[in-house]
């Protein structure tokens, strides 16, 4: 694997790749890299002939009591990890390689962006859309990883790429869960041993949701109501926002139809945690299967 801090450089590698009639896939990360991480890589080792990964802390997606300067970096192991994953180049940029100074310009999403975490974080899918998108010129991918635990922001980009005509295919990765089912997030790593155990309440809501749209509930009002009831047994977590909306608006739904995204984000102690899964109501009450 080669590491390439200019966006030029990458910019070239690209264009041989397609000059050599390769296909480009690419996945964007933050870096703090865990097993969601790496199966975006895998799934993209797959599809692609040549993998670039991304490894860039997007300071215009914090907000300013947010976690940027504590946010985990650690560029070595992510390095070995994603070389072990057989990645073919990363690319590491500084801030500035990313935004010279004087770079005034931004891409904003005006709909979606202001939805679910956009509430809560104002200005964060803005930082999400300027970075990405200048991560797509700079790559030039065929194809671009994201992972279903950010089910916002992948309604977000693949919103910004059809509105804006970006020539990529979003492929979007089921969520990766620990074994007790805690979805798999860079941001776990501020949990303390006690908060590891509250954090899963997160999941568990979600699961009684599940239970419920199996058994046939289909009005949002009523699995809301259980899923913050569930969220209420672990007083110490904060609930954010619990919502059942459709997957590619984020407009809120009344009724679990043809695939509906549930969602939940939560303070446990300072660390906010988001997770989420999709379901869809019949008939029958059968949903899909599980993420
Ligand atoms: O999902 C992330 O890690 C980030 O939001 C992304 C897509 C790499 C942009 O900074």
């Amino acid at each position: 694997m080669l590491t390439l801090t200019s966006a030029a450089e990458i910019t070239a590698v690209s264009k041989e790749a397609h000059r050599a009639s390769k296909c480009v896939g690419f996945v964007p990360t933050m870096g703090a890299l865990h097993q969601g991480h790496l199966s975006l890589v895998r799934t993209a080792r797959t599809q692609s002939d040549v993998v670039i990964a991304s490894v860039f802390v997007n300071p215009k997606q914090f907000g300013p009591n947010e976690d940027f300067t504590k946010y985990p970096r650690n560029a070595e192991k992510d390095a070995a990890m994603l070389a072990a994953e057989k990645t073919d180049y990363l690319f590491l940029p500084s801030v500035e390689e990313m935004y010279p100074p004087g770079a005034t310009s931004w891409v904003s999403e005006e709909a979606l962006s202001e939805k679910l975490d956009g509430r809560s974080r104002p200005g964060h899918f803005r930082g999400v859309t300027t970075v990405v998108a200048k991560l797509f010129n700079i790559v030039q991918p065929d194809l671009a990883f994201f992972g279903q635990k950010d089910a916002a922001q992948v309604a977000i980009v693949k919103k910004m790429v059809c509105d804006l005509n970006f020539d990529v295919r979003i492929v979007v990765c089921p969520i990766v869960r620990e074994s007790d089912g805690l979805a798999m997030s860079s941001r776990n790593a501020y949990l303390n041993p006690e908060q590891r155990k509250q954090a899963l309440v997160l999941y568990r809501s979600l699961m009684r949701l599940q239970m419920l749209v199996d058994r046939g509930e289909t009005r949002s009002t009523t699995l809301l109501a259980a899923g913050k009831q569930v969220i209420a047994e672990e007083p110490t977590v904060k609930l954010d926002y619990l919502e059942i909306v459709n997957p590619e608006t984020l407009d809120q739904a009344d009724e679990i139809g043809q695939g509906a995204l549930i969602a939940v984000a939560a303070y446990v102690g300072s660390t906010r945690l988001i997770d989420n899964i999709v379901v869809h109501g019949t008939a029958a009450g059968k949903t899909s299967p599980r993420q």
